[in-house]
């Protein structure tokens, strides 16, 4: 099956300023497929481009084997597009807004059951701007499907959702995928990509500084894993350095943290607290996440 998008040596210029900076990948039909990046990093740009709202770029783009510029409407027939909120007019009422919008494809599939299965059909009669954050995102969800596409974008989906909401948001990206659909993800939360993504590009600088599954990532940097503990009057210190698994040990508001890379970490400083009758009070694991690797690529942190 050819890729669901072909990208080859995109870069996207706003005047000399270069926002996309010679990007290639390729997306598979089926996957969810995460764009992940700092605010700034050229990810809007580049999926706008894709999708054939930006114009003009360098470069070869396909999406589902058309041309986004030459074949513009025929693709805006065939992939979803997660409108901005900005975008919407906030008076109209859920119902009058599905109405709206299915006016604008020659194919739309019926509302009322799209409503129902993203939980807002009971909301139809309300006014768009009388939603909560996390109903507003079901409804731009419900309108990215009226066309019942193939493929659908959705860029920053959760940015302004309470962490429950968002949880939420991502169990219905994956119910979109379960329905045969291929999703494209952009997101500044790497920890939502490392949840729902099949693969993973990493854009800093409008360049792809790593694409791979969340595990490849994971396995490239050198990451630590680890385990925390309350302290204690009993902790030893010592003891725990001196285990063979423990590669380091350090002690900050009264958190114990005990890092290494052995498979038998957790267990081995389990028992040895156990067999020294010290206390594990709120012991938990830390495992890397794509938060680390992009430090380890970038040598920066990842600001909200
Ligand atoms: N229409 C535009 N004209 C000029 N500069 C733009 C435009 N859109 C985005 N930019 C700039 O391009 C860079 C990338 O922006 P954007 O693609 O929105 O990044 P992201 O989505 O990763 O936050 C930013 O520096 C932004 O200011
Ligand atoms: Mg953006």
């Amino acid at each position: 099956m050819p890729p669901v998008i072909t990208v080859q040596h995109l870069t996207k210029r706003y005047g000399s300023f270069v926002a996309v900076d010679d990007i290639s990948f390729a997306v598979q039909q089926g996957e969810i497929f995460g764009i992940v990046g700092p605010n700034g990093a050229g990810k809007t740009s580049a999926v706008e481009t894709i999708m054939g709202l930006r114009w003009p770029f360098e470069g070869t783009v396909r999406v589902l084997e058309m041309d986004p510029h030459q074949q513009r409407k025929e693709l805006a027939e065939r992939i979803g597009i997660q409108l901005q909120e900005a975008e919407l007019p906030h008076r109209l009422k859920v119902w009058e807004l599905m109405e709206l919008f299915s006016g604008f494809y020659r194919k739309s599939i019926p509302y009322p059951p799209l409503l129902e299965t993203w939980g807002i059909w009971e909301k139809r009669n309300s006014r768009f701007e009388e939603l909560s954050g996390g109903q507003k995102q079901r409804v731009f969800i419900a309108l990215s499907l009226l066309n019942d596409p193939e493929v659908v974008f959705l860029d920053e989906l959760t940015t302004g959702l309470d962490p429950q909401a968002r949880k939420q948001t991502w169990a219905m990206v994956e119910q979109i995928r379960a329905q045969g659909k291929t999703v494209v993800l952009v997101t500044h939360f790497m920890e939502e990509a490392q949840t729902l993504c099949d693969r993973v590009a990493i854009i800093d600088g409008g360049k792809i500084i790593a694409l791979d599954t969340p595990q490849g990532l994971l396995n490239s940097i050198d990451g630590q894993s680890g385990l925390m503990i309350e302290n204690s009057p009993e902790m030893d210190m010592a003891l725990l350095q001196a285990l063979p698994t423990v590669e380091r040990v350090e002690l900050s508001n009264g958190v114990v943290s005990i890092y290494g890379n052995a498979d038998n970490l957790v267990s081995s400083v389990v028992l040895a607290l156990e067999q020294h009758r010290i206390p594990m009070r709120n012991l938990r694991t830390v495992q890397p996440s794509l938060d680390d690797v992009f430090i380890t690529l970038t040598g920066k942190a990842l600001r909200d």
